[in-house]
């Protein structure tokens, strides 16, 4: 499956992408089949190991279980000590977008996991950081990636309260000329939506903000309406 790409100038067109780390497990087909209809782009898959992170969440299997329902991109967000080896895996289930944290591989083993990801075929390859890595660190691969993920929460749980400080780190990577997606994810709603877009994030992760609500093709339309706002603003 194709992803939208930027414009070679200005930033990459907004996509909305609720984690399903908040949806109804039990229901997980319909919960794909129906959030797609409501309007999201991506769709945001956390998976966390016990040991990256203090939370289990889900493996390969289920993102293969996911993947016959989705015709949208997976984008799977890997909360995991060792990316390398379950990239295979996880391509092979059929992540679209595959994201490890920096936190993980440090800057030794970083542009090996970047090279592996690669190797095992995957669509777009994305590196995360957490809120008190600093973002120049990833200055040197900044040419090998399609996305770079500035958590806005510290990662492990939905819910959480989003994190203002992260957002010049958004900044810094529009300026360095990062033409890549800029994702962000953790605590994003409609109050904090508008910031991240302002400073130069164009996925937007939303997980209890969009699962949380009644009404959820309201809250994507009101969601993406807000983004497309702050991008012109
Ligand atoms: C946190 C996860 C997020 C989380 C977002 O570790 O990476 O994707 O599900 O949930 P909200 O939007 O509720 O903060
Ligand atoms: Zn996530």
């Amino acid at each position: 499956m194709s992803i939208p790409r930027g414009a070679a100038i200005g930033r990459p067109e907004v996509q909305i992408a609720p984690s399903l780390l908040s949806c109804d497990f039990a229901r997980i087909g319909e919960e794909l089949r129906s959030i797609e209809t409501e309007g999201a782009d991506w769709h945001h898959v956390d998976v966390m190991d016990g040991h990256f992170v203090p939370n289990l969440t889900l493996g390969p299997p289920l993102v293969a279980a996911m993947k016959k329902v989705a015709s949208r991109p997976l984008d799977v967000h890997l909360m995991i000590s060792d990316p390398a080896a379950y990239a295979d895996d996880f391509v092979q289930a059929g992540a679209d977008v595959l994201t490890f944290h920096w936190e993980a591989t440090g800057p030794r083993r970083c542009g090996e996991v970047i090279e592996r990801f690669r190797e095992a075929g995957v669509s777009e390859v994305g590196i995360a950081i957490n809120p008190d890595t600093r973002v120049e660190v990833l200055e040197p691969f900044l040419g090998q990636v399609d996305l770079v993920l500035v958590m806005s929460v510290y990662p492990g749980f939905g819910g959480q309260s989003f994190l203002p400080e992260v957002l010049p780190k958004v900044r810094w990577l529009r300026e360095q000329g990062f033409a890549g997606h800029v994702e962000m994810d953790g605590g994003i709603g409609l109050s904090t939506l508008p910031a991240c877009v302002e400073a130069g994030a164009n996925v937007l992760v939303a997980g209890s903000a969009i699962f949380g609500t009644e009404d959820r093709r309201a809250t994507i339309a009101a969601l993406r309406a807000a983004a497309s706002a702050a991008a012109h603003a």
